[in-house]
């Protein structure tokens, strides 16, 4: 069995008047499809509106051809651009949840509600979240964490926290100075006077624009410096120091990012604690890593 499609009504009548066949036919709108079954099955559609069909399919070609076109050429340069919540049509808001317009993956920390121990989590602005499951699983990963401890989780601004970072808090630490590590004190009754309150070692505090790579453990009392980063799956056992890479288990440092002097000038300057319209401006240089610029943009 074949297909042809008769290029034009004459040429459709020859073989019409041609061809021992039998006929039967399909009408959608001013479109008229015929099939012709003839001796040797072969089957032809006749579009009895051919010019119409023609021209339609010409404008369509047409429109597909040039905006290929205006792509390549680079006439039509925008990029997609991310809907993104703004504050004054000039900003992200730092006040929205989630900043990016239908994505609930990626939450601005500050702004989720927490349903445990919410005084005892600080968090500054814009220090984000993501998680492909739910942004909620960020406090679930703040363990062991008790009011009646009072240890806190505090945490700079443009923080970016990778998915399923934990954060282990004093309440997990157990008594092994004795015999035992068993918390009987836990328990109650006959055993509420037995102490088993393990060493507090402090707040877990982070700095500003620190990265936490996926799944980085923070342990109790650690405090991360400034533009620091911990590689994925690390587990943080000291401190670290600002714009140090630190990683592996336990973390150990793999590198400074910077020499001492754009250290020392990257944490004079304390970018995160300029105003969010200085912040726009310094941020191609500060993203870029151009010193110059900023030196010269930020001498008084
Ligand atoms: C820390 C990190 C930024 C380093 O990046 P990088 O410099 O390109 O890494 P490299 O592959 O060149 O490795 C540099 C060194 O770090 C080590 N390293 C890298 N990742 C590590 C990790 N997760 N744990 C332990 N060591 C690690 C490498 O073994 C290498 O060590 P070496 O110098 O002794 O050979 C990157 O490895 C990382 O963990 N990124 C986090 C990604 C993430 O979790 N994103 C989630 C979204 S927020």
């Amino acid at each position: 069995m074949c297909l042809s499609l008769c290029k034009a009504g004459y040429d459709f009548n020859f073989f019409l008047r041609n061809t021992p066949c039998s006929k039967t036919g399909l009408y959608l709108g001013n479109l008229t499809f015929v099939f012709l079954i003839d001796g040797d099955l072969t089957m032809t559609f006749y579009f009895s509106l051919l010019r119409k069909a023609l021209l339609l399919i010409f404008f369509t070609s047409y429109s597909l051809w040039s905006s290929a076109l205006e792509g390549e050429s680079g006439l039509v340069t925008q990029e997609k651009s991310v809907d993104v919540i703004m504050k004054n049509d000039e900003f992200p808001d730092p006040d929205s949840l989630f900043p990016i317009k239908d994505n609930y993956n990626l939450c601005f920390l500050k702004n989720l509600s927490f349903e445990n121990n919410s005084d005892n989590i600080v968090i500054g602005d814009y220090t984000y979240y993501y998680d492909s499951d739910n942004v909620q699983n960020f406090e679930k990963n703040i363990l062991y964490h008790f009011e009646e401890i009072g240890d806190k989780l505090i945490m700079g601004k443009f923080c970016q926290i990778g998915q399923g970072v934990k954060f282990l808090m004093n309440g997990g630490n157990h008594k092994f100075d004795g015999f035992t590590t068993f918390p009987f004190q836990a328990f109650g009754k006959s055993w509420e006077k037995i102490s088993t309150f393990g060493i507090i070692k402090g707040d877990i505090v982070i700095g500003n624009d620190v990265w936490l790579g996926e799944g980085a453990t923070i342990m109790p009392g650690i405090k991360i410096g400034d533009g620091a980063i911990v590689a994925a799956e690390s587990v943080v056992t000291k401190n670290v120091s600002p714009y140090t890479v630190v990683g592996g288990n336990p973390a150990t440092p793999l590198r400074d990012r910077f020499d001492v002097e754009v250290t020392s000038f990257l944490l004079d300057l304390k970018w995160w604690n300029l105003p969010i319209h200085r912040i726009t401006e310094l941020a191609p240089f500060i993203v870029n890593g151009d010193i110059q610029k900023l030196r010269h943009l930020t001498k008084e």
